[in-house]
């Protein structure tokens, strides 16, 4: 188009090695000025390696990057920011300890004689948090303290504090509730309203239809296809283009209806409360049935189920395991009963940063792999392998350090630790959060089978159509308190989203 505006950022031939693997073997990318540039494919495609060459973070092998039509060299973060580019990374990059204020200031020169005044950071974090749609946020809390979507804010706001003209975004949507989703489309629509540039990376394909202007995506560290319209292209097309096959998208169907009655409840929860978090409840799973907890971020759906491992200490009530009453507030007592969870926040709660996938895998099954006192190193690094393999994790290695591995095979190695643990009960909070389209459907499948062969299964995921697919029976939760119990056949979404947000029927 003659009309076109010229590229803000034009990427080409851009490679990145890590030992052992190409991350990025000559990309080549365009983002125009004001547009939502969507960057998809599978994890391990490359795409947060992309974003952190654009972000200055890591240094091309080759390739060249023209920004406003100059050759530029994007050596650090600073540098990059300088020009106007500021990223909002997958695993949010905060200083946990610091205030709100603090982080949104963080590495700013704006300040006179090398510090910024306090007051005036305060002030202008409060404009922006109130810019975001957060003015609930204080600028003195100290991040940490806030829930992810809280932080994901507060990482918003920073990058607003500079002059930018591009927002890398890696997965911001992950974190969110529908609502908070919302609200971020809004931001992104009133930034490429001020002709600000978006590039926008996410594994809901729904969301790229709503906000994206066009497409480029990656597959093995190539761009397999560029620049296409977000909102015309089929989604099949989209897939196929990402996986390099037909992705079925129908959750697998369990054997025969679960029959209710059939078996005595595994987990039985009696009057479990949290004061201030979650009123009492009472709950039964019985082995082979999946459960699942609808409701928004903060409806403490995440705090029921870790007072049910042990992680949280309940302020009230019981948990029993066939029978068997648990120590209230004890992960070991509960592990040992036969509990596995998987967590919201694997980076922070579950991956143990320095080892390898193999032990990150192993862990919670040590146990099984000791003889006489010393570890079966290989037999424990077969059963991972085995594990790993079913998940297809990338690379396939269980050498590999944990921290090399992309977003989305992190989460998978935290799943596959409760599938080698064999665990009676299984805790799920947010299990595809980050997991492409086609590793997706794979783990569904998983998670049925657990439960066909006899695991109970507790499922916490923000999107509500994955809720209704794999359980059968649907806790929908507001406010700590349990609205509405029905089995999965009998809601739809829109039934599961009115009850979640003003709760139409208690
Ligand atoms: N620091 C590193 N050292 C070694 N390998 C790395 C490193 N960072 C990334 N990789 C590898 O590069 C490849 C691309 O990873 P990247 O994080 O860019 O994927 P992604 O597309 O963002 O995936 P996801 O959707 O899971 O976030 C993966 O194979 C990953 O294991
Ligand atoms: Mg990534």
């Amino acid at each position: 188009m003659a009309s076109a505006p010229p590229p803000i950022l034009t990427l080409s031939g851009i490679t990145k090695s890590f030992p052992g693997v190409r991350a990025l073997d000559g990309v080549d990318l365009e983002v125009l000025p004001g547009e939502v540039h969507c960057l998809l494919g599978q994890n391990g495609a490359g795409k947060s390696t992309l974003i952190k060459v654009v972000a200055g973070a890591h240094q091309p092998d080759t390739g060249e990057i023209t920004w406003q039509g100059e050759r530029v060299a994007l050596s650090n973060p600073v540098s990059a920011m300088r020009l106007g580019i500021s990223t909002i990374y997958q695993e949010l990059d905060l200083v946990l300890h610091l205030s709100v204020a603090e982080n949104v200031h963080l590495g700013h020169e704006r300040a006179t004689a090398g510090f910024v005044r306090r007051g005036e950071a305060r002030t202008r974090t409060s404009e922006l948090l109130a810019r975001l749609g957060h003015p609930e946020i204080h600028p003195d809390t100290i991040v940490g303290d806030l829930s992810s979507a809280g932080q994901q804010i507060v990482s918003m706001a920073r990058a607003l504090s500079h002059d930018t003209r591009l927002i890398v975004m890696d997965e911001p949507s992950a974190v969110l509730d529908p609502d908070e989703v919302g609200n971020l489309f809004r931001i992104v629509e009133n930034l490429t309203a001020d002709n600000v540039a978006v590039v926008y990376i996410s594994h809901r394909l729904e969301e790229i239809r709503r906000i994206g202007d066009r497409v480029t995506v990656l597959k093995d560290g190539r761009a397999v296809a560029r620049g296409l319209p977000a909102k015309e292209t089929a989604t099949k097309d989209i897939v196929a283009l990402m996986t390099g096959r037909d992705v079925e998208y129908s959750f697998p169907r369990r054997a025969a209806p679960f029959d209710s009655a059939a078996d005595e409840p595994v987990l039985v929860a009696e009057a479990l409360t949290r004061a201030g978090e979650f009123d009492p409840l009472d709950l039964e799973i019985r082995p082979g049935e999946i459960v699942g907890l609808a409701g928004l971020v903060g409806s403490g759906r995440s705090e029921i189920l870790e007072t049910l491992y042990g992680a949280r200490t309940p302020t009230g009530g019981t948990v029993r395991v066939e029978g068997k009453r648990l120590r209230p507030g004890s992960v070991i007592s509960a592990v040992r009963a036969g509990l596995g969870l998987a967590p919201e926040e694997r980076k922070a709660q579950a991956l143990f940063m320095l080892e390898s996938v193999t032990r990150n895998v192993s862990i919670s099954s040590l146990p099984r792999f000791s003889r006489g006192g010393w570890l079966d190193r290989s037999g424990e690094r077969d059963a991972a392998h085995s594990n790993i393999k079913e998940l297809s994790l990338r690379p396939d290695n269980p050498d590999a350090a944990i921290r090399t591995l992309s977003g989305g095979n992190q989460q998978k190695a935290v799943l596959a630790r409760w599938l080698l643990r064999r665990c009676k009960v299984l805790l799920l909070d947010e299990p595809t959060r980050g997991v492409d389209v086609g590793a997706r459907a794979e783990l569904y499948t998983l998670i049925r089978r657990l439960a066909d062969d006899g695991v109970a299964v507790l499922l916490v995921s923000s999107e509500i159509p994955e809720v209704l697919g794999l359980a059968d029976r649907v806790l929908v939760l507001r406010e700590g308190q349990v609205v509405h119990t029905a089995p999965a056949r009998e809601l739809d979404e829109h039934r599961v989203l009115d009850l979640v947000m003003e709760g139409s029927q208690a």
